[in-house]
This record gives C-alpha cells, structure tokens and sequence, in this order.
C-alpha cells in the first residue's frame, strides 16, 4: 500500500477508533482560459488535477457529521438535526454548507465520520473549497446509499459556498471538479451547463503549474466587486441591447459599437469579459487544431487582458507570469483563479521543463522577495469513489 494512504489509514482510526469504509476523491483544477467570465455566462476551459481532496469515511450510527483534517488537525461536530447553525466556523463551514444543501435539496444525512486529506494547496486559485465541496458531497450521498449525480452536486457544492458560506462564486470550479476527465479539459457554458470534453494535448510541451505564495488577501471582496462592477456593465449594455441576458452574450463587434455607454472602469471589466469569452473558443479550437503556439499566444492575452482591464493580478502574478515568459521554450503563461495571489500556468516545451522551473524560481524571488514552487500536475478524473 502507498505510504500516504496507510499514514491516513491509521490516522483514521486514531482519530475516530475504527477502520473507514469508504475512500472518496474530488479534484482541484486549472482553468486553461476563460478567467472571471463564469458568472457572466461565458465558456471556460478548466481540467481537473491530480491534486485533490480525499475523504475517509464510515458510518457511525449517531445523529452526528464528525469532520476531520489531518493537513490542519482541525475537527467539528455537525449535528445534523443543528446543520444550518455552523455558518460562523473557521474550519468545518464549508462541510457544514454542503450538508445544509443536500438536506434542504432532499437528500438524507446520515450520521458519519469523515477525516480530509487533502493535496490541493490551500488558497491558491486551484479550488481546494471546491474539491473540498464535491468530496463532502458524494461522500454524504455515498454513506447515505442515495442515488445521487455529479452535475447536480456541482451545483449544489456551488450553493452551499455562494448561500452557506458567503462567497459568490461561479460554477466553474465545482462543475470541473465534480465533472472532470482523465486526459481531458471540460469545455463548459456557464449559462446552459452543456459541456464537451476535448482531449487536452500539448504536442512536445507540457503545462507546468506555479505557485506565487503570496498569501491571498482582500480575495473575497475584491471578488465580489468584479460581479457587482458586471452587473452594472450589463444594465447599461442592455440599454442598448435590450435582448441580452448576460455579459457573454455581447459579441466584440456588439461592444465596439455599444462602449461609449460604459465608463472608466466598468468598461475596462465588461471589455475584458466579452474578449475572453471570444479567446475561449478560438482556444478551444487551437486545442483541436493541435495548434499549441496559438492557444499559448491567447493565454498571455488572458493574463494581460486580467492584470490591465480587469485588475485582479497583482504584483506577485505578474512577476510570476512574465518571468516564465521570458524563459527559452515557454511559449505562454498566465494567472488562473480568482486572483489577487495563487498559481499561474505556462505552456513549455518539454526538453525545456527543468531549466525553466529552476530559473523562473531564482527571477520571481529576486523580483518579489517569495519563493515560487512549482506542481507535478496531471489531468485525472474528477471524482473517484472506492469502497475500502
Ligand atoms: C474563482 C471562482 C470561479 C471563477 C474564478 C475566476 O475560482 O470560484 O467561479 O469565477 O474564480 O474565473
């Protein structure tokens, strides 16, 4: 047995006194384009990770969710009958949300023991909440013996953050985490939820995921600003357009015409939504086309389009992500996430990979003062299910 998964093991039944019955996964993700454009109704891009959040569970014949973190050795104790009462806590809410959902959905609550390990960093734009969320939610559904499916725990892992815990975010990082497929990036409509996979290739490059560790700060609210300075972008669009229903649907050509009603920085942001919506599909064709250099080329203008218009990278991103553009081999790189902080992506050529992650470390220190590290990704199934 795999050393990780016998130290969990034990640590199961240290904590809780018996073997677990159940082993549930659910990953984090990267977004390959399509940044900040879910909750205006566009297309993204994302593809799940190795990286994710495992759940040993068993029942345990009480009126009691005992959740447990071993990367925090943080516990609670969700009574199921108190279930909407845990909004206040620091660690444990976000179980607690998912829990609230799924009963006010319909869904039973058992009474179990669930002990988190997760390999998803925390804070770092690739969703650990989400793998934490979707985890929390077929493992409840699993213990419970309830027919459950996966696009529907996306949306209801979604609505437990945006109601429970008080983070309005899109459906992207549940969707993906829920959804996602071994060797492939879901590309996804955030308005209809009708979804393709297509097979992620990178011809002789390879993607490599790096970490700024600059702490995220002022995320949520900052955040919660983009949606609000949208939704004031739509009102005034739809006084031109007034068949639209969201950002997504304003083509280019239709905000070329339409800007002058938009001022400042309300138009920065809706600019900056309605030409990425339109670089997700001409990404998701260069990904078809085996034409990596194009989609590379549509990544930085992602990032550029992210730090100039939409003003959610900052400092440490954009050291990050121009620092891998300057090394032999890379041919694109941007920030993926929320922002404010966490990971970027880059296309490099393989023969390339290793000077690349050594010198990208020493500039990106030199200019910020943080350390980068960087991930030993793949792209692997959402979510796996093992009875134990
Ligand atoms: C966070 C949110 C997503 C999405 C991204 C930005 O990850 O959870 O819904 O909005 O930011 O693309």
């Amino acid at each position: 047995m795999e050393d990780l998964e016998k130290k969990r093991l034990e640590g199961f039944e240290r904590v809780f006194g018996a073997p677990p019955t159940l082993r549930v996964s659910a990953a984090g993700r990267i977004n390959l384009i399509g940044e900040h454009v879910d909750y205006c109704g566009g297309k993204v891009f994302p593809a799940s990770l190795n990286l994710c959040c495992t759940v040993y569970a068993r029942p345990n014949g009480t009126g009691i969710v005992n959740v447990y973190a071993d990367d925090l050795d943080e516990n609670a104790k969700l009574e199921i009958g108190k279930i909407a009462d845990y909004k206040h806590l620091k660690w444990g809410r976000y179980q607690a949300g998912v829990a609230y959902v799924l009963a006010q959905a319909g869904y039973p609550l058992v009474g179990c023991d669930l002990y988190y390990s997760c390999t998803v960093p925390f804070g770092s734009g690739l969703s650990s909440s989400a793998a934490i969320e979707v985890a929390t939610a077929v493992a409840l559904n699993e213990i419970a013996g309830t027919p459950y499916n996966l696009k529907e725990m996306a949306l209801l892992s979604q609505k437990a953050e945006n109601e429970y815990c008080g983070v309005s975010c899109g459906i992207m990082d549940q969707f993906a985490s829920a959804m996602g497929k071994k060797d492939r990036a879901i590309l996804l409509d955030c308005k209809t939820l009708d979804y393709e996979y297509v097979p992620f290739a990178l011809g002789d490059c390879e993607l490599i995921v790096a970490n700024c560790n600059k702490p995220h700060s002022l995320v949520e609210s900052k955040y919660n600003e983009r949606r609000a300075e949208t939704d004031a972008a739509l009102a005034k669009l739809r006084e031109v357009y007034p068949q639209i229903t969201c950002l997504a649907e304003v083509t280019p050509a239709m905000f070329e015409e339409a800007k002058g009603v938009l001022e400042g920085k309300i138009r920065d942001r809706a600019e900056h939504v309605v030409y990425e919506c339109a670089r997700v599909g001409e990404a998701a064709e260069a990904m078809r086309a085996g034409d990596v250099e194009k989609l590379a080329a549509l990544i930085n203008a992602s990032h550029d389009s992210l730090s100039k218009l939409y003003e959610v990278t900052g400092r440490e991103p954009d050291a990050l992500a121009y620092a891998a553009r300057r090394q032999p081999g890379c041919l694109g790189s941007r920030m993926i996430g929320a922002g404010f902080g966490g990971c970027t992506i880059s296309i490099v050529k393989k023969e390339c990979a290793a000077a690349f992650k050594a010198q990208v470390g020493i500039e990106y220190q030199r200019e910020t003062g943080y350390a980068a590290s960087f991930y030993d990704t793949s792209i692997e199934d959402g979510v796996t299910v093992r009875r134990l």
